[in-house]
């Protein structure tokens, strides 16, 4: 067993990690789980930033290769509400599902703040089915939340189920082709309190498609304990964990969790979702990335100058490349059709 696996093996043995799913592991803690980053969720609509139009591309994306303008449309894991609280003004009702509670009083809250009406959200245990009839939606939302799940392969067959015939799956997925090459193991420090916070373990099976993830609750803040290996919070890495090294923090670790996900490449999530009962599966190029080379290539007098503007101008663009066929193996978006 190599340094890692060994690090891996003493948390296991000393700590006796508790298996959570995700909302347990994570979802649950989070205040705002993007950081109070999103444009129009948290932040006003910044025409000169090239984040912002990402994300409006990412909006349309969903809206036209879901077609779903004017529908009923499930949005699977909000988070804080992205996409559901942005195109919610589009569609006539949203419904939200997530496994966290936290994340469903979030978006509860986002909601109320702007004003969307028309969007709800509930709460749905992890594994449990989807608290809607066959054939309800006209689209289903899913961005990074399916291979969050317990057993993405039956979450997609309750999609099929719960979608109108003709309707439409529009899915973003975490795969773990970027982590390639020296990405197997990493680690992420969040800062949980003033004098507390969570050193989180990856240990990547990229081959395997599968993620363990270990969290570690310290009661010392960040600071503190990357003060213990003499580096900012920031530049701590996995590098720099050892047994011994944790062996020396043993009296500040407070809880110890393990998480397992898995993680379907693109070409493995195709696949899956024609066993899932969809009739049609179209891996394609995606409007964020679109949006984000328009800004790019646009000099700043000729950007649109209003949130409309930009609409009008994305739209047709976003509508043709989502139509665009993209090979499975650079993990693109896809579009399922039931
Ligand atoms: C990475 S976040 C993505 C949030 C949001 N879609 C975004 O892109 O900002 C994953 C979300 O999926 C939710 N999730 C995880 N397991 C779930 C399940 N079994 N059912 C519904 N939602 C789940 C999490 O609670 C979390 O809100």
């Amino acid at each position: 067993m190599g340094v890692r696996g060994v690090i891996f093996d003493w948390i296991e043995t000393e700590l006796h990690p508790m298996e959570c799913t995700s909302d347990g592991f994570i979802y649950d803690d989070m205040d705002s789980q993007s950081g109070r980053a999103l444009p129009i969720i948290y932040r006003p609509f910044d025409l000169g930033e090239r984040s912002h139009w990402r994300d409006r591309g990412a909006v349309w994306d969903y809206l036209l290769a879901g077609r779903c303008e004017r529908g009923r449309v499930l949005h699977f894991g909000p988070g804080d509400g992205w996409p559901s609280l942005v195109v919610a003004p589009f569609v006539s009702e949203v419904a939200g599902v997530d496994a966290s509670r936290r994340r469903v009083e979030v978006c509860t809250q986002n909601a109320a703040r702007l004003g969307m009406h028309n969007a709800k959200f509930v709460h749905v245990p992890p594994g449990s089915p989807l608290p809607f009839g066959d054939d309800s939606f006209d689209a289903v939302l899913a961005a990074s939340s399916v291979e969050q799940t317990p057993d993405p392969r039956s979450t997609l067959r309750e999609i099929h189920r719960v979608l109108k015939p003709g309707g439409r799956l529009r899915i973003t997925y975490e795969s773990l082709t970027p982590y390639r090459g020296d990405g197997e193991h990493g680690i992420w420090l969040w800062e949980a309190g003033r004098r507390s916070c969570r050193l989180i373990l990856f240990d990547r099976d990229i081959d395997g498609e599968q993620v363990v993830q270990y969290s570690l609750d310290f009661a010392i803040s960040d600071q503190e304990l990357a003060g213990r290996f003499r580096k900012a919070p920031s530049e701590l890495t996995f590098a720099d964990l050892s047994v011994e090294r944790l062996e020396g923090l043993r009296d500040a670790i407070v809880g110890a969790r393990v998480l397992t996900t898995t993680h379907p490449s693109g070409r493995t999530l195709a696949h899956w979702l024609l066993d899932a009962g969809f009739v049609e599966v179209l891996p394609s190029h995606d409007g964020a990335a679109c949006a984000a080379a328009l800004y790019d290539l646009l000099p700043s007098a000729r950007r649109p100058r209003s949130l409309v503007e930009l609409d009008e101008y994305l739209r047709p663009v976003v509508a043709a490349v989502v139509q665009m066929k993209a090979p499975t193996d650079i993990d693109p978006m896809i579009t399922a059709l039931k």
